[in-house]
């Protein structure tokens, strides 16, 4: 069945490498996301956020996984380690009914109120998880960019002096920090970047290594998490914008800095946007070269053999998750 993030965060930290959380939301993404962790003897988190229980129905997602462990064993990955896990819970009541659904992992979302209702809320949530054997993950410090409906301008990094503390009263199993990342496709604004001479392209400020150096030093060892990992992979982008569409100036973060992280004690990195940017630029182009489709398996096919080599790529050359079960 499914697990939680106990075991594999412990190796994955030891190990140097990080454990990919993949959103999805249909079941293209999730065909993609079993097939190449499978393929790839990688552990695996798949995600479902709020927007995602809203579009697709809990009962579905959860059925979907549980049937994606099955699926793994199919294609030849007799013990495959598959998270069912809640993206940005944002309640106590969100995240005991989703422990009560049957994941194995809930994240709840605190990062927005003040400290001490973050770690009352976050211990609430661990109390209950915790009889179920179902892992928490919190969050300390805030991301710019959008978060479901919440919208922060400016980021927050987190103050590694309350890390000890938070984690220590809280009883969270992981913590997922601020160090520069945000989510969407569009990271930084123009004015944050510099721009290569050469090509043009958004070069965006570096993420904060010192303050995430700083935690480590507070949490020996302890699971931390980044959210807002999409790098906006520019093939995909130049894909979409030659085939209709339209995302000037998309820029994520560069991917020698997740490998980076991925060596620390990041042992979960989040990627949501780019799935998004392969899926879309797989249907632009098949319904550009063949304006005779509509059959959903033409075009979504397409998008899935996209998304498929996109999480490969995550797996094998950023976080080097591969054959670590
Ligand atoms: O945290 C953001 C994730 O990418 C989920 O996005 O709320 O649009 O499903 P969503
Ligand atoms: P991206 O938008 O960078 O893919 O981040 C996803 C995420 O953090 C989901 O929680
Ligand atoms: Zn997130």
């Amino acid at each position: 069945g499914l697990v939680n993030t106990r075991e594999m965060f412990k190796r994955a930290i030891k190990g140097g490498y990080a454990i990919p959380a993949f959103n999805f939301n249909n079941l293209e993404q999730l065909q993609a996301i079993i097939k190449a962790s499978s393929e790839l003897r990688s552990p695996v988190i798949l995600q479902v956020s709020k927007g995602a229980r809203k579009y697709a129905n809990q009962t579905l997602l959860r059925y979907l996984a549980e049937g994606a462990v099955e699926y793994a064993k199919e294609l030849g990955c007799h013990h495959p380690e598959i998270v069912l896990h809640l993206d940005h819970g944002d309640s106590f009541e969100t995240c005991k009914s989703c422990v009560d659904y049957g994941f194995s992992s809930v994240m709840i979302d605190g990062s927005a109120l003040p400290y001490e209702e973050n770690i009352a809320l976050t211990k609430k949530v661990v109390e209950y998880a915790h009889q179920y054997d179902v892992t928490v993950e919190a969050e300390l410090g805030v991301l710019a960019g959008v978060e479901d409906d919440v919208v922060a301008e400016v980021s927050h990094y987190t103050k590694p002096e309350e890390v000890v503390d938070f984690a220590t009263r809280t009883g969270c199993d992981s913590l997922a920090i601020s160090i520069g990342t945000s989510h969407g496709a569009y990271k930084f604004t123009p004015e944050q970047c510099t721009r290569d001479p050469k090509t043009g392209r958004l070069i965006p400020p570096p993420l904060a290594f010192d303050v995430l150096a700083a935690i480590e030093k507070q949490l020996p060892g302890f699971p931390i998490v980044l959210h807002g990992s999409s790098s906006v992979p520019q093939e995909y982008v130049d894909i979409i914008n030659e085939h209709g569409g339209k995302l000037p100036n998309a820029v994520g973060i560069p991917e020698d800095q997740l490998r980076q992280a991925a060596k620390s004690a990041v042992c979960k990195i989040n990627i949501d946007s780019d799935s998004r940017l392969a899926f879309t630029a797989g249907v632009r182009q098949t319904f550009d070269e063949h304006p005779e489709y509509f059959d959903p398996r033409q075009y979504c096919g397409k998008a899935r053999e996209y998304m498929e080599d996109l999480y490969k790529h995550k797996i094998i050359d950023v976080l080097g998750s591969e054959n670590k079960l």
